[in-house]
């Protein structure tokens, strides 16, 4: 088994990290974790929770997470951060170590699907689910503390599933196997560079220039309705710009983008 609690030990040292062999969501440990212990500034930056199954795996807008145990890299990293300016910079922050630890074992076609799918030569490899943790004080709320939750596809089979033409596996892609504890503690080292230069441009720029759509025809989907145009930029809070065929420039801060349209 190359992900166990004994492993990340050994590889992560004093790091506080939580195992689970099977968990519901990463995610929603790592929020009642925060929950709990709402002084963040006194907390370890980068805590991590991690399991080897999800059974309510969350996933964006809504959806759900699913990997067979085994075959995935699923975690949650609880950041301390209380300026909410900031927020946007996590997910940036998720999907850019991810591509970034892609690239370095060779990976082909890295690029990051707006906001923060990191795909392979345009199949999903992984996902980021951001959320953050708000206490509420004299009629106000203070941001506490930000969950970044990556699930990343290691050796899941998607031939046979509805997935077979959208969604790709490291382990295929680079052509041998992986060690999933080797690529968390490849992983969090990026997390913990970016983090501490979170409101650097250079974020900003490392993020930017690993978006495959930009200056394309593109479709995003939002609840209340599809919005189309050419993806024309993004700025430094993570926003996408389209521009839509009468030439009106639109941002958008939420939804999922296809190719196409316009
Ligand atoms: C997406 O692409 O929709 C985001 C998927 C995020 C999945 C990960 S798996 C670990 C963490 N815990 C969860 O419940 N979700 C995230």
């Amino acid at each position: 088994m190359d992900l166990t609690a004994a492993k990340i030990r050994d590889r992560l040292g004093s790091r506080p990290f939580k195992f689970y062999e099977q968990c519901a969501s990463t995610n929603d440990l790592a929020l009642e974790l925060l929950a709990q212990h709402p002084l963040v500034e006194a907390r370890a930056a980068a805590e991590l929770i991690c399991t080897d199954e999800q059974t309510k795996g969350k996933g964006r807008l809504g959806r759900s997470w699913y990997a067979p145990p085994g075959t995935a890299l699923m975690l949650s990293l609880i950041l301390p951060l209380t300026n909410r300016h900031e927020l946007p910079r996590m997910t940036m922050l998720g999907a850019l170590a991810i591509a970034e630890m892609a690239e370095s074992i060779g990976a082909p076609g890295v690029g990051i699907k707006w906001p923060n799918d990191v795909q392979l030569n345009g199949r999903k490899l992984s996902g980021v689910l951001s959320e953050a943790n708000w206490l509420a004080s004299q009629g106000s709320s203070q941001l506490q503390g930000v969950v970044v939750g990556m699930g990343i596809n290691v050796r899941i089979d998607f031939s046979d599933t509805p997935f077979a033409d959208s969604a790709v596996s490291l382990e295929p892609a680079v052509g041998h196997s992986l060690d999933r504890t080797d690529l968390l503690a490849d992983l969090l080292g990026r997390i913990d560079y970016w983090y501490a230069r979170r409101s650097s441009d250079s974020l900003f720029e490392a993020w930017r220039g690993r978006l495959n759509m930009l200056g394309q025809p593109v479709e995003v989907r939002q609840p209340d309705g599809v919005i189309s145009g050419i993806a024309e930029s993004v700025d430094a809070d993570g926003a996408l710009y389209l521009v839509d065929r009468a030439g009106v420039r639109q941002r958008v801060i939420a939804g999922d983008v296809a190719l196409g349209g316009v």
